[in-house]
């Protein structure tokens, strides 16, 4: 027997696109006869029972709008058996019988406890801007956050070069350095510092000599907020005790990363996640969590669901210092 009422949430960190993604969420189960409820605030709603009916016009004028409508949270009552059988309960008052999850890393850990305890049909996005999810090569809101780091980084090059700086930007990234690694080759980097590889500050101040020394003026480095060896400031401060003639200054991109429009990519992605989602729900291919592999939808169990395991080709990173010599 299909389901007929499902809930749809966005948890953890927001990312451009998961208003595309509950949008097609939304439009999908309705379109299979299902009734949609939003649950507001993540996992933090379920146990509140911010949950209320979604209409087609709900979601009329979202899928190129950052953030989520949803809004979301990272509950740490969730983790509670308490927190947890408050969740079920809401979704029994509500005669929800399925679930569209977005989110990531934390949201997947939140589901594979719950599901432990409680049987309930689920289907999960990957909604990160770090990409840092298996099951999927791209995960919603990594594109646009890698432009929008893009964008900044360009323009930070401008007056850079205006100065003869040295940058060192920091972007988000707490576990994964897939935004460093793609703005940074995308903005022609003279270094990119990443939680991947160890970094040895010996070798980034070493090659910053060897650029002085041949009269290249304007460095940036690009580190990941996550780095093992630290953020900007404390790149900052080694080049500075070793280069103190250099002009040096830092910026952090911080949240500017999370918000903004998405991206067509993200758009896409979204659209057919949401939609691949509800499909599966329908057919009972749940416990799982919709990607995108070579361009088809793959289905990976939550349980599988690792964070970070893509290696970084060391081809790629071969390639950043030739092209930044
Ligand atoms: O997980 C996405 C992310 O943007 C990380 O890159 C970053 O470390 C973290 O969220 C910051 O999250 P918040 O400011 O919401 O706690």
């Amino acid at each position: 027997m299909g389901l007929n009422k499902i809930g749809i949430l966005t948890s953890g960190g927001d990312s451009p696109g998961m208003n595309a993604a509950i949008r097609a969420v939304v439009r999908t189960g309705i379109s299979y006869g299902m009734k949609v409820y939003g649950i507001h605030r993540g996992y933090q709603g379920m146990i509140e029972g911010d949950i209320s009916l979604m209409k087609t016009t709900d979601v009329s004028n979202i899928i190129q709008r950052g953030g989520t409508i949803l809004k979301t949270a990272r509950s740490k009552e969730f983790m509670t058996e308490e927190g947890m059988a408050k969740a079920y309960a809401s979704l029994q008052l509500h005669g929800i019988e399925g679930l569209v999850l977005i989110g990531g890393d934390g949201t997947f850990r939140g589901a594979v406890n719950f599901f432990e305890r409680y049987t309930i049909p689920a289907v999960g996005l990957p909604g990160t801007i770090d990409k840092d999810l298996s099951g999927t090569d791209f995960t919603i809101g990594f594109d646009t956050a890698v432009n929008t780091a893009v964008e900044a980084i360009d323009k930070i090059r401008d007056t850079a070069e205006a100065h003869d700086r040295l940058f060192i930007v920091e972007v988000m990234g707490r576990d994964a350095g897939y935004i460093a690694l793609n703005s940074g080759v995308a903005c022609g980097a003279e270094d990119i510092l990443i939680p991947e590889t160890v970094t040895d500050i010996d070798d980034v101040l070493n090659r910053i000599d060897r650029d002085e020394r041949r009269k290249k003026t304007v460095h940036i480095l690009v580190v990941a907020e996550g780095d093992d060896f630290g953020g900007s400031a404390d790149v900052a401060k080694s080049v500075i005790a070793r280069f103190p003639k250099l002009d040096v200054r830092t910026c952090v991109l911080g949240h500017i990363q999370r918000g903004g429009s998405p991206s067509y990519a993200d758009r896409v992605l979204a659209s057919r996640l949401g939609y691949a989602a509800v499909t599966a729900l329908r057919d009972g291919n749940t416990q799982v969590m919709a990607g995108q592999i070579n361009g088809d939808i793959v289905y990976t169990p939550f349980n599988k669901v690792i964070k970070g395991t893509t290696p970084i080709s060391p081809d790629l990173l071969d390639m950043i210092r030739v092209l930044a010599s």
